[in-house]
């Protein structure tokens, strides 16, 4: 009869590491991050990597980008790519927060030549963002509307219904009033009119009840780097629907970019 196994060197934790693994990159105004996604957990398996974005930053500079984040980890498998803009039939169509050059950009043709040839998705970075927050995150197990507002430089917006994706809805270019809601609302103006939580959250409440108004969610999770300041905030909105924080904050989009090139995505 043997002997039951030793106790005191515990197996390491790579053994209970699923093998359903992918790779996502997210592409944003100041830093271009990447990393290893466990898609069964929608964590991520080690550090994400982040190399500045390049200023300019045109299609073959962020290209160059992504390509050394993900040398950065040997890695050779399928790579899912976030952009801030509109993106069908593989072509970019807007650029409101990121270099002009990109519209009209085949951003599969562009990324397959610096990736070496490999799959690619490339997808909105808040429709990444909603995809991993609503698998994993903040939107798991809501049943009905989702939908993510992403709370940076600009606003970006994702719908999902029970997992499924409505790509490309670009909210934050909806007028609310005289001005677009992310010239009014996003987190960037905040910083530039000096204001406080208080002020803000009044415009805030107002895209949001336009919002409301019209496509009637579930809920509204709030992303974005500010959402990490969620507790000063979100209290403050006097809109009527529920809205709660992102809770994979800045994975999401690396995260979503993964399980859009692990289903193969194509917006
Ligand atoms: C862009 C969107 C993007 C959002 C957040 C907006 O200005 O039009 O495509 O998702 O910013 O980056």
């Amino acid at each position: 009869m043997a002997e039951s196994a030793p106790t005191e060197s515990p197996e390491p934790d790579i053994a209970t590491t699923s093998t359903n693994l992918g790779f996502g990159v997210d592409v944003g105004g100041s830093g271009i991050k990447g990393g290893v996604v466990d898609l069964d957990t929608g964590e991520l398996v080690g550090e994400r990597f982040k190399v500045l974005t390049p200023k300019p930053s045109t299609p073959n500079a962020v290209a160059g980008g992504v390509a050394e984040v993900v040398e950065h980890f040997d890695w050779d498998g399928p790579v899912g790519i976030t952009l801030p803009g509109v993106i069908t039939e593989g072509v970019m169509r807007t650029a409101a927060n990121i270099d002009k050059g990109w519209i009209g950009t085949d951003v599969y043709a562009l990324f397959s030549e610096y990736l070496g040839g490999r799959q690619v998705s490339v997808l909105n970075d808040a429709d990444a963002a909603g995809m991993a927050e609503d698998a994993y995150g903040a939107g798991k197990g809501v049943d009905g509307v989702v939908m993510l507002l992403t709370f940076g430089t600009g606003i970006g917006s994702a719908i999902l219904i029970n997992g499924t994706l409505v790509p490309n809805t670009e909210l934050g270019h909806m007028y609310v009033g005289k001005k677009e809601a992310e010239h009014q609302a996003s987190s960037r103006i905040k910083e530039e009119k000096g204001w406080s939580y208080e002020k803000w959250t009044e415009h805030v409440s107002t895209v949001l009840e336009a919002y409301e108004a019209l496509f009637w969610p579930k809920v509204f999770i709030a992303g974005g780097g500010i959402s990490r300041k969620s507790a000063k905030w979100i209290p403050l909105l006097t809109n009527s629907t529920p809205v709660v924080p992102a809770t994979l904050l800045n994975t999401a989009g690396i995260v979503g970019a993964a399980m859009a090139v692990s289903q193969g995505l194509k917006t």
